[in-house]
């Protein structure tokens, strides 16, 4: 199957707000499976971890204690071009500078406080659902409506 997977997480500004749920439906109604999920407070290490490539930066404290403030909700999401199509729906890393239609856009004002995380780069992607999951905790199952998400009557998922 030609599927990618991400990751993508809520950030704890998108659980206070409870945007989860709405986050959550964009991904559903636009075709991805979620093949993982969990509520997680994520620890300072993990965090500085998770975004050691902006360690040094002026923001990489105040991002730490952002990450670290409250609950989030991890995901691995199953799709076509996966870590593009959800890095687009993510929109800006600024909410203010971020696109209507997009999570960001919608929803942040802020350079910091965005709602949501996604990975970049299918390497990261890889890396990223690593750290946040074991590989027992992504199911994998069929679909009943794979069909009409993709053209699938001949080679691969179109
Ligand atoms: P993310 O990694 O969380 O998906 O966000 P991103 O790729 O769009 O943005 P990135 O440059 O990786 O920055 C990571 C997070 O740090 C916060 N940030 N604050 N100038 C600032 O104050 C600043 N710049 C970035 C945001 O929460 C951003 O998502
Ligand atoms: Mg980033």
């Amino acid at each position: 199957m030609n599927l990618e997977r991400t990751l993508v997480f809520l950030k704890p500004d998108a659980l206070q707000r409870r945007l989860a749920g709405e986050i959550i439906s964009r991904f559903e109604k636009r075709g991805f499976l979620i093949v993982g999920m969990k509520l997680i407070h994520i620890t300072e290490e993990f965090a500085r971890r998770h975004y050691s490539a902006h360690a040094g930066k002026d923001f990489f404290e105040p991002l730490v204690r952002y990450t670290t403030c409250g609950p989030c909700i991890a995901m691995v999401l199953e799709g076509k071009n996966a870590v593009k199509v959800a890095r687009s729906m993510l929109g800006e890393t600024f909410g203010g500078e971020s696109p209507s239609g997009t999570v960001r856009g919608d929803y942040s004002l802020s350079n910091r406080f965005n709602l949501i995380h996604g990975s970049d780069s299918t390497q990261t992607a890889e890396d990223e659902i690593k750290r946040f999951f074991r590989s027992e905790e992504l199911v994998s199952y069929s679909r009943e409506d794979i069909q009409w998400i993709y053209d699938t009557d001949g080679a691969g998922i179109v």
